[in-house]
C-alpha cells in the first residue's frame, strides 16, 4: 500500500477476524518499530508481545475509562474488549532515562509516540489493524508482565486481522484551524 493512502486509510481498529497474524507479519510490524526515529539515536524502547490468552484478558481488565471518555458516554474503555480477543498486544515500554529531557519536555513519549504511528502504519500496510491505546492501569500491568520499576508502559496495541473495513472514522480539524503562517493566529 503507497504511503498516502496508508496515512489516509488507518482507523483505530477494536474488532478483529478469530484468525493469527503470521509470524513473519509480525516481525515487520516490529522491524517497521525498530526503524522509527529517537532522541540522540538512543532507541530507549522495548516491546512485549503478549499471546497468552489468560494474560490478555487481565490486560484487558487493566484498560479502564478515564473522564475524559465520560463526555462520550464511554463506561469502559472502548478498546477493552479488543485486548482480550486480538490475537496478540504488543506493550511498547520506554525507559526515560534513555532518552533526554529538554525543558521540562520528557522525550520518551515523543520517541514512544513516533514509533507507535509507524507500528499502526505497518499494521494498516499489511493488511492487519490497531488502536494505541493509552489509558490501563500501569503498575499492576507491570506485576503482571515483570517490567522493572524504572520502565514506563506507554501504549498498548491489540493487534490482528479486522473484521470491517471502516470506511470514515472520527472527524478531524480543517487545515484553516490549525494551522498558521508567520505569527501564531494568522
Ligand atoms: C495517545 C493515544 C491514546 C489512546 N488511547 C485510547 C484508549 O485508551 N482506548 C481507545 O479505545 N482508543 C484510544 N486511542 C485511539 C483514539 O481514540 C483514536 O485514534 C481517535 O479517536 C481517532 O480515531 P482513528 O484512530 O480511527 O483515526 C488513543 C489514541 C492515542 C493517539
Amino acid at each position: 500500500m503507497e504511503l498516502f493512502e496508508a496515512i489516509q486509510t488507518r482507523r483505530s481498529v477494536r474488532k478483529f477476524q478469530d484468525k493469527p497474524v503470521e509470524d513473519d507479519k509480525l516481525l515487520q510490524l516490529l522491524e517497521a518499530v525498530r526503524m522509527a526515529p529517537s532522541w540522540a539515536n538512543m532507541q530507549c524502547w522495548s516491546f512485549i508481545v503478549v499471546k497468552e490468552k489468560s494474560k490478555k484478558e487481565t490486560i484487558s481488565e487493566l484498560s479502564y475509562v478515564e473522564s475524559f471518555f465520560a463526555p462520550k458516554g464511554y463506561k469502559v474503555n472502548p478498546a477493552k474488549k479488543a485486548l482480550a480477543e486480538a490475537p496478540l498486544v504488543i506493550v511498547a515500554c520506554a525507559d526515560p532515562e534513555k532518552s533526554g529531557v529538554l525543558w521540562d519536555q520528557p522525550y520518551y513519549m515523543t520517541d514512544l509516540g513516533i514509533a507507535s504511528q509507524n507500528l499502526w502504519l505497518a499494521a494498516r500496510g499489511l493488511g492487519l489493524g490497531t488502536v494505541f491505546v493509552g489509558v490501563f492501569e500501569e503498575r499492576k500491568l507491570c506485576e503482571l508482565l515483570g517490567i522493572p520499576q524504572n520502565i514506563r508502559v506507554v501504549g498498548l496495541f491489540p493487534v490482528g486481522y479486522p473484521l470491517e473495513e471502516k470506511a470514515g472514522g472520527p472527524p478531524r480539524k480543517p487545515l484553516s484551524e490549525i494551522v498558521f503562517h508567520e505569527t501564531w493566529g494568522r
